[in-house]
């Protein structure tokens, strides 16, 4: 199926993707681009990824690096966006890390693991958050979509107990939003994936075996990015806005409630 034959325009729409230099977030960019967007390509190592998002694009998008881990870049990041956009329309917060974390792990390292993962995955995610809602709140309107995880709903499998938590707090976080500022115009959303075919889910597979991940799904084939980003497009457009609040799966039926 050709997924980039289709439209949704969003041109005049300025939105910032974090995780955008491979993967989910990457796809997300270049559809979002493809539709008209003026869009910041967050990275944080892989600057080559975030070029080759913009290799696709009229000039309005750039690229623009953060670690994601310390609280002074993720508030530079910010900074530096609105800079250069101006009002920013959507953010969409994708960035994450899904580390192995196995519980007869010394006690120390599996903290540290921890940490890194709840810096990374949810306090980001809440400090983006507090700034955007400061931004949209002063616009009377934003958008946020929340790219959160099957796993909040089904649970995890043993090794990966911080990514479940941080992604549980981020849909707590994404809903609180939609109810406290809908009045201001704001608009929270959360899209979450199943297992999807990215550089994340290849130690994953490397672990388990393939079959396993397809023995889970209900359909042939496992989900790739290019199947997430139509719908967050979608959600970035106001075509959904009174979907406000919903989390949304995208999980080849392998978890339906
Ligand atoms: N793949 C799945 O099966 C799956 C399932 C459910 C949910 N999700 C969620 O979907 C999102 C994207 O996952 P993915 O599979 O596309 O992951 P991915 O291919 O591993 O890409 C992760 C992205 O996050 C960025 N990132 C990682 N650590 C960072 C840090 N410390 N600071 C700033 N950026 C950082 C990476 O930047 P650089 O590469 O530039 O360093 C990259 O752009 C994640 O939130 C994930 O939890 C994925």
């Amino acid at each position: 199926m050709d997924r980039t034959s289709y439209k949704i325009d969003l041109s005049g729409l300025n939105i910032l993707v974090t995780g955008a230099s491979k993967g989910i977030g990457k796809s997300i960019a270049e559809n979002l681009i493809r539709q008209g967007a003026s869009v910041a390509v967050h990275y944080n190592s892989d600057k080559q990824g975030a070029d080759e998002v913009l290799a696709k694009t009229d000039g309005k998008s750039f690229s623009i690096q953060a670690n994601l881990e310390h609280e002074s870049e993720v508030i530079e990041l910010f900074e530096q966006t609105e800079e250069r956009l101006g009002v920013i329309d959507v953010i969409i917060l994708n960035a994450g890390i899904f580390e192995d974390q196995p519980i007869d792990m010394p006690n120390a390292e599996w903290m540290k693991l921890w940490r890194k993962v709840i810096e990374v995955n949810l306090n980001s995610t809440g400090l983006l958050t507090k700034l955007g809602l400061n931004h949209f709140v002063k616009n009377g309107s934003g958008r946020f979509v929340f790219i959160g995880s099957r796993a909040v709903f089904r649970g995890e499998t043993q090794e990966y107990l911080a990514y479940a938590a941080s992604k549980g707090g981020m849909t707590s976080l994404a809903r609180s939003i939609a109810r406290s500022f809908g009045k201001e115009g704001v608009k929270s959303f959360i899209v979450a994936p199943g297992f999807t075919r990215t550089q994340m889910a290849e130690a994953f597979i490397q672990k388990y075996g393939e079959q396993r991940v397809l023995d889970e799904i209900g359909l042939n084939e496992l989900t790739r990015p290019e199947d997430i980003a139509p719908l967050v497009a979608m959600l970035s457009s106001g075509l959904m806005d009174h979907a406000s609040g919903a989390t949304i799966d995208i999980n080849a039926a392998s978890h339906i409630r």
